[in-house]
């Protein structure tokens, strides 16, 4: 086995693991030490900000060593994504992926942040307490894809296909 191919899969992990923790500790630990925190929406906005830029860096890393990991498991042409059982797990991956790109940038650069922007202007304000509402719904919705994603994966890597 090539000592890249092992290489990329540690980079896959641990960007995964990066993703996925960070947003976890977010809902689980961030959110729940802020409750009553006067200055939490200027905090939250912050730590979205960074979260944001060193989250989309995982997500780069993670396609790029998926994509490595596809040819390394002899999916090198496009054509091979719908023609081969392997092919066709990294295509519903990407797809998902796509998705959870998408979901973030709405949540991170749309919805999420006029929804603090309104509330800290105007606490209370209606339509900063609805946005609020819906993103944190997106917010949920794009930790549940990453973990489908992260089941694909170990799916994958086990050698088991969908189809
Ligand atoms: C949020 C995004 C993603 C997460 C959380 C994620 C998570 C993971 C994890 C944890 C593994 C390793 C499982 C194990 O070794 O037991 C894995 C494997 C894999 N992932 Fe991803 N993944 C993501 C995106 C992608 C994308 C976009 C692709 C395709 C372009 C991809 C393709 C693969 C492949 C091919 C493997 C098998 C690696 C091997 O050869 O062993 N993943 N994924």
């Amino acid at each position: 086995m090539s000592w890249l191919y092992v290489l990329s899969v540690f980079l896959h992990v641990l960007a995964a693991t990066f993703w996925i923790g960070g947003m976890l500790f977010l809902a689980g630990v961030v959110m729940p030490a802020l409750r009553r925190d006067p200055g939490r929406l200027s905090i939250l906005e912050r730590l979205g900000r960074y979260f944001e830029y060193v989250g989309m860096g995982a997500l780069a890393i993670l396609l790029l060593t998926g994509l490595m990991s596809l040819t390394f498991r002899g999916v090198v042409l496009p054509g091979q994504l719908w023609t081969s059982p392997v092919g066709r797990m990294g295509l519903l991956k990407l797809g998902i992926f796509s998705v959870v790109v998408l979901l973030s940038f709405w949540h991170n650069r749309g919805i999420g942040r006029q929804a603090l922007q309104l509330l800290r202007e105007a606490p209370g304000n209606r339509e900063g307490e609805r946005l609020q509402k819906w993103s944190r719904w997106i917010g949920r919705l794009v930790l549940l894809l990453s973990l489908v994603l992260l089941y694909l994966g170990i799916l994958l890597a086990r050698g088991i296909t969908l189809w």
